[in-house]
């Protein structure tokens, strides 16, 4: 008997913000295990590059929309459009993120709060509802099961000094997927959260290029590096996989130990 539930040949996976970054390495890795992968992100030009090389990697179709997850309809529109191109959705990864900051707390304005609501938890909200809204209608027709992923941070648990509006979006998003788990399990569906350290995007472009933070915090990396998008691929595909059957409710921080640190 042989074990390979990381053959994800057949299943589709819907992967936001999938066209760099965290989202294209989990999106990397799916592909590449026969999943059939749907990439959303606001920058046609991006998504299309992300397409042509996805596209090379596995025996899956891989297409992109371009959809700003912080307007509803569009959102609406571009679930059930992802359906009818591409037959289902199995797995919908909410990770497309920003992260606006302030020079302090109390300089914090109301439209930085809202920018980052807009997408890190507006979107995130109607990315999962729809996926879910499918899958329970998947499942009330016969054919049960599903995996969301909140892609979420360390700043959800941690302080995280000028950046309050971002550390509360992400402590939002993983009880908005714990709710998920509890009340769609009946489906079949399981929720998680993944939790990503420091991790070398766009999105920390400016630590990257500090010479303090690198000594004073990735210095304090059990593993001593800073987190690459590829390293997010393996969590994608186990959660996407069958592996994953009885694993709901979780938060799985991926942070080369540094929050036990
Ligand atoms: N990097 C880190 O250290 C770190 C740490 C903890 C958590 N995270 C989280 O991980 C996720 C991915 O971050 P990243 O570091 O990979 O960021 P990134 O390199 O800046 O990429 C962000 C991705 O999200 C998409 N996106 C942004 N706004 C969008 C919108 N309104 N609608 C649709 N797509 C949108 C972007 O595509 P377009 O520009 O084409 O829209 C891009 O694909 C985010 O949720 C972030 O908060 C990152």
């Amino acid at each position: 008997m042989t074990y390979a539930p990381f053959d994800l040949t057949g299943k589709v996976a819907l992967v936001t913000g999938g066209n760099r970054g965290i989202g294209y390495g989990m999106a990397e890795a799916l592909a590449a295990s026969n999943a059939s992968v749907a990439i959303w992100g606001r920058k046609e030009a991006a998504n299309t590059e992300a397409v042509e090389a996805l596209s090379k990697l596995g025996a899956g179709d891989v297409q992109a929309w371009t959809v700003d997850v912080a307007d509803e309809q569009v959102v609406v529109d571009a679930t059930a459009d992802v359906v009818a191109k591409m037959g289902r959705i199995d797995t919908c990864i909410a990770n497309a993120g920003v992260g606006f900051g302030a020079p302090s707390f109390v300089e914090m304005t109301t439209e930085t709060w809202r920018k980052n609501m807009a997408v890190n938890l507006d979107g995130a909200f109607w990315t999962l509802r729809e996926s879910v809204k499918h899958m329970t209608e998947r499942a009330k027709a016969g054919d049960p099961g599903g995996s969301v992923v909140g892609v979420a941070s360390l700043a959800g648990i941690e302080g995280a000094a000028r950046n309050q509006a971002y550390a509360a979006t992400k402590g939002g998003l993983p009880s908005m997927i714990r709710g998920i788990a509890v009340e769609c399990g009946r489906y079949g569906i399981r929720a998680n959260s993944i939790l990503p350290g420091w991790i070398a995007t766009d999105m920390t472009s400016m630590a990257q290029d500090s010479d303090v933070f690198s000594s004073k915090v990735i210095t304090r990396v059990p593993i001593r590096r800073w987190g690459e998008p590829k390293d997010f691929g393996g969590m994608a595909v186990y959660l996407a996989s069958d592996a994953s059957l009885y694993t709901s409710g979780t938060t799985m921080i991926i942070d080369g130990g540094y929050a036990v640190f």
